[in-house]
C-alpha cells in the first residue's frame, strides 16, 4: 500500500488544504443530540456526539442555523445573525462546541443566510416601520403594478406569489421563500455592509467557514422583470409550483459575482485558509462552474448537487462525473454531494445494498465530499403523519416536505434512540427502523455501512491517490462504472462499482490488489483479470503491474 500518514490529518508529501482533502459531515442541529432534554437537538448535544465524529473521521462540520429565530423555517428565518437561539443553547456553547472541535483536528463551518432574515429581525422591523425609515431600502419594497396586485409575477419557493402586502405602509415586500422571510437587497451599501459585518463576527469568533444558503439569490433583475412560463416544467417535477416558471429574473443575476468576490476577498483576509461554500442549484455545468470565479475568486465548493437528479444507474452517474469534471475550471477543486436537509435520503432513493455503493461512489470521487448526518448508518426517510408535519414547505405543498429526512439521529436501541431522553417527545418522530439501524448496532461490526464510512474515510487519511490521484473513467460493463485514480510514483487505484444487483464481470488490464471491497465476502489479496464483482459490490483495487 502507498505511504501512510498520521492517523487523522494528512500525509508528509500531501498538499492539498483542509476542506480539499477533508470530508464535511452536515449536522442539522434540531436532530443530532438533544443535550437540554427538551426533545429539540442543540449545540451541547452536538459537543456531546463529538468523540462520535473523531472516531468516524470526519474533518469539517457543517452546522445547519442555530441563531435566534421564529422557526418558520425551522432557523432559515435569521431574527439575529449573531447569536445563538435559546432552544440551542449560548454563545458560551458555541464557544466550548468550537474549541472542543479544533481540540479533535475538527473544523467547523456555519450556516450564513444572505438572502433573507425573519420578519421579526429587527432591521425589517425598523423597514417596514414607515417608508422613511433609513433600513426602507435594506428590503425589496414597491408599489402595487398598475391597477392593483404585486408588482410582478415571481412565486414563492414554497408557493404562491412572492409579495406580501404590507397594510401600514401600502407597498408590497419581496419574499422567495416564506412570508416570514423577507429578501435583503444587497444592492443597498448600508445593508451589503451589515451582512458582511455577520462573516466578520463568525470569523473572529474562530469559525473555519461558511455555507452559503441559497447562494444564487443575491442578486435579481434590477427592474423586477416578469418569468416567463417553463414550457417543460416537467423536468423540475421535484419543485413543486415554483416549476412552472423559468426563473430568468428573480435569482441568478450576473451581479451576484460581485457579491461572491466581495465574501471572499473577506473570507480570504483571516488567516487559516477559510473557506466558502455555497448553495448553488443550477442545471447547467457551465453555468454551476462560474461561481469558482474567472480567477477563482468566487466560491471556493459552489455545492455540486448533480449527483441528486441523476438516474441511479451506472451510465448517469458516468455522465454526471465526466460532464462535472469537464466543466471544472482548471485549477478548482470539485465536490460531490449526496444528502442533505433538503433533500429525500440517499438510503431511500436507491435502497440499502446500492446505499453502500452511493457511500465508496461518494468517499472516492476526486473532489471534496459531503456526508449528510445519519447516512453513514443508512437512516432512511421518515414517515411523518400529518398531525407531526413541521416543514413549512410540507404543510404547503405535501410531496416538498422535508421532515422524512431531518428526523433524530438514531445512536442506539434505547427509548428515543438515545437522541433525547426517554418520556420526552422528539420534535419529529423517529424514523420506523430507529431499533435495528443504529450506530451502536452498527459500530463493531466493519461490514457494516458505518464500519464501510469509517474504513473508507480511513483510506482517504492514509492513501494520497484518493485526495490528489487525478480521474479517468474506465469503460466497464454495463452496469459498472469505474474509473481510476492516478498520482505519480504512487500505485495506480480503480475503483469498480456495479449499479445493478446481479453479478457483473470486470475486466483489467493489469492484475489488482483488493484495498477494500464493500463485500465481505471479498477474499483479499491479488486478483487477476476477469473478475465478478458480487451484486451492488464497490471495488477498490491497487493495480499492480506485472509487465
Ligand atoms: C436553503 C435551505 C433550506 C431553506 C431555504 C430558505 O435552501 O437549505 O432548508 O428552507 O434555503 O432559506
Amino acid at each position: 500500500m502507498a505511504r501512510r500518514g498520521t492517523s487523522r490529518g494528512v500525509t508528509s508529501r500531501h498538499r492539498s488544504l483542509w476542506w480539499q482533502s477533508g470530508v464535511l459531515y452536515e449536522v442539522y442541529p434540531r436532530s443530532f443530540g438533544d443535550a437540554s432534554g427538551d426533545g429539540v437537538g442543540d449545540l451541547a448535544g452536538i459537543t456531546e456526539r463529538l468523540d462520535y465524529l473523531e472516531w468516524l473521521g470526519v474533518n469539517a462540520i457543517w452546522i445547519a442555523p442555530f441563531y435566534p429565530s421564529p422557526m418558520a423555517d425551522f432557523g432559515y428565518d435569521v431574527a439575529d445573525h449573531t447569536n445563538v437561539d435559546p432552544l440551542f443553547g449560548s454563545l458560551d456553547d458555541f464557544d466550548v462546541l468550537l474549541a472542543e472541535a479544533h481540540r479533535r483536528a475538527i473544523r467547523v463551518v456555519v450556516d450564513y443566510v444572505p438572502n433573507h432574515t425573519s420578519d421579526r429581525h429587527p432591521w425589517f422591523t425598523d423597514s417596514r416601520s414607515s417608508r422613511d425609515s433609513p433600513k426602507r431600502d435594506w428590503y425589496v419594497w414597491r408599489d402595487a403594478a398598475p391597477g392593483s396586485g404585486p408588482p410582478n409575477n415571481w412565486i414563492s419557493m414554497f408557493g404562491g406569489s412572492a409579495w406580501e402586502w404590507d397594510e401600514a405602509t401600502s407597498q408590497y415586500y419581496l419574499h422567495s421563500f416564506l412570508k416570514q422571510q423577507p429578501d435583503i437587497n444587497w444592492r443597498e451599501p448600508a445593508a451589503r455592509q451589515a451582512m458582511l459585518g455577520v462573516l466578520r463576527f463568525w470569523l473572529e469568533r474562530g469559525v473555519d467557514g461558511f455555507r452559503i444558503d441559497v447562494a444564487q439569490f443575491v442578486a435579481k433583475d434590477p427592474q423586477l422583470r416578469d418569468n416567463p412560463p417553463n414550457p417543460h416544467p416537467e423536468r423540475l417535477a421535484h419543485l413543486g409550483e415554483w416549476r412552472h416558471q423559468l426563473h430568468l429574473y428573480d435569482h441568478g443575476h450576473p451581479d451576484m459575482h460581485d457579491i461572491y468576490r466581495e465574501i471572499r476577498r473577506l473570507v480570504d483576509g483571516y488567516p487559516g485558509k477559510r473557506v466558502t461554500i455555497g448553495e448553488l442549484h443550477h442545471p447547467e455545468f457551465d453555468v454551476w462552474a462560474r461561481s469558482y470565479g474567472q480567477d477563482l475568486d468566487e466560491i471556493h465548493l459552489p455545492f455540486n448537487f448533480h449527483l441528486l437528479r441523476a438516474d441511479w444507474n451506472a451510465a448517469s452517474v458516468r455522465a454526471v462525473v465526466d460532464g462535472i469534471s469537464a466543466a471544472l475550471p482548471a485549477g478548482a477543486w470539485a465536490n460531490w454531494v449526496l444528502g442533505n436537509h433538503d433533500q429525500p435520503r440517499i438510503a431511500s432513493r436507491v435502497g440499502q445494498g446500492q446505499a453502500r455503493v452511493a457511500m465508496m461512489l461518494l468517499l472516492t470521487l476526486r473532489g471534496a465530499p459531503t456526508l449528510y448526518y445519519g447516512d453513514e448508518i443508512g437512516m432512511e426517510n421518515a414517515t411523518i403523519p400529518v398531525d407531526r408535519l413541521r416543514d413549512p414547505w410540507g404543510i404547503t405543498e405535501p410531496a416538498q416536505s422535508r421532515d422524512p429526512e431531518r428526523t433524530p439521529m438514531q445512536w442506539n436501541g434505547s427509548a428515543n434512540a438515545g437522541f433525547c431522553p426517554p418520556g420526552v417527545e422528539p420534535w419529529l418522530p423517529l424514523a420506523s427502523d430507529w431499533q435495528t439501524r443504529n450506530v451502536a448496532a452498527q459500530r463493531d461490526d466493519p461490514s457494516s455501512l458505518l464500519g464501510l464510512t469509517r474504513r473508507l474515510l480511513e483510506l482517504r487519511r492514509t492513501i494520497p491517490a484518493l485526495i490528489e490521484g487525478t480521474y479517468a473513467p474506465v469503460d466497464s460493463a454495463e452496469g459498472v462504472f469505474a474509473y481510476t485514480r492516478r498520482l505519480p510514483d504512487e500505485p495506480t487505484l480503480l475503483v469498480a462499482l456495479n449499479f445493478t444487483d446481479e453479478p457483473r464481470p470486470l475486466t483489467l488490464a493489469t492484475d489488482g490488489r483488493v484495498v477494500f471491497s464493500t463485500d465481505p465476502h471479498r477474499e483479499q489479496g491479488l486478483v487477476r483479470s476477469p473478475l465478478r464483482l458480487a451484486p451492488s459490490e464497490g471495488l477498490l483495487l491497487e493495480l499492480v503491474d506485472t509487465a
